[in-house]
């Protein structure tokens, strides 16, 4: 099934979440003088209009990154300032002085990557996938693969480098992708036990999440993060009122900077029930 597509939520309080993440990761591993891979298992477009119509028709994005462009830097936290600077950048870059585009996942990779990281993204819906062709300017370092995340970026690990982040971040319209996500993160983990590894879940049926957790408390997999940001209570009833990253092998900073990070998301981007997770899941 590939009705989903990403455009329809670009920007939203879930992406604000797993790029502001994601991007503490990348400039993490940044700082050491060393080559990295960056494997993204569903990497989307790359970009979204914000005025396309698929953006256009709910206007998630407002209740993300449209929140957080309106207020000065100077009184953003500094993790926060850095997330929302880099998306006014992509913004610039584009031609653009307002907020009208917004970036996906591999932008941010590419911002980020070091001279000779390697960079896979694979993407499997046939119009996202061209879209995403022509964003990366695919080398002999960035790569886009056309097929299943889950199975095609296998192969890639142990890395050369001997570094590798992986974000696995799938539309879990489908129900497997619950399972999948922990069966693939345990195969990963299994080849290259050192990987940081970042999974992105929505908060929709409380009970998936549990038994997600449940799944990789037993895996043997080792130093787990657990970050969640809702801008409701849960209810069975709305759909997503959340999400959540989970990080194996975090920088050892990241749980204190999310301390400072998701008090103030979970205030800025709901009206006043939101509430977050920021957990050690499993130990070292
Ligand atoms: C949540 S979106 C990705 C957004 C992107 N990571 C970002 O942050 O900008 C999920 C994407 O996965 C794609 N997809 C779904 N199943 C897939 C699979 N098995 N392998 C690769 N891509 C898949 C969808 O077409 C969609 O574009």
């Amino acid at each position: 099934m590939l009705s989903y597509r990403h455009g329809f939520h670009a920007g939203n309080h879930a992406d604000v979440l797993k790029h502001l993440v994601y991007q503490y990761v990348l400039t993490y591993m940044g700082k050491k003088n060393k080559p990295f891979s960056i494997i993204d298992t569903h990497a989307g477009a790359g970009a979204y209009k914000l005025s396309s119509d698929f953006s256009a028709k709910n206007k998630e994005y407002e209740t993300g990154i449209g929140k957080l462009w309106q207020l000065p830097s100077s009184e953003l936290p500094e993790q926060v300032a850095s997330y929302v600077d880099a998306v006014r950048r992509f913004n610039v870059e584009s031609d653009s002085a307002d907020l009208s585009v917004y970036p996906g996942s591999p932008w941010f990779a590419l911002d980020n990557l070091p001279m000779e990281a390697k960079a896979f993204f694979h993407e499997l819906h046939p119009a996202d996938f061209e879209l995403l062709r022509e964003f990366v300017r695919t080398n002999r370092y960035r790569k886009v693969i056309k097929g299943d995340g889950f199975v095609e970026s296998v192969g890639l690990l142990p890395p050369p480098s001997k570094r590798a982040v992986v974000i696995i971040d799938p539309p879990y319209e489908m129900k497997q992708d619950y399972q999948r996500v922990t069966e693939y993160v345990h195969t990963m983990w299994k080849r290259f036990s050192s990987g940081v590894f970042l999974i992105w879940y929505p908060v929709v049926d409380r009970f998936r999440i549990d038994k997600m957790e449940q799944t990789l408390r037993d895996s043997g997999i080792k130093n787990i993060q657990q970050f969640e940001l809702s801008i409701e209570p849960d209810t069975e009833e709305r759909g997503m009122t959340g999400s959540g990253m989970l990080v194996v092998n975090p920088p050892w900073t990241l749980k204190a900077e999310m301390e400072q990070v998701l008090p103030y998301l979970s205030k800025q981007l709901s009206d006043g029930a939101g509430w977050y997770r920021c957990e050690q899941l499993v130990d070292e």
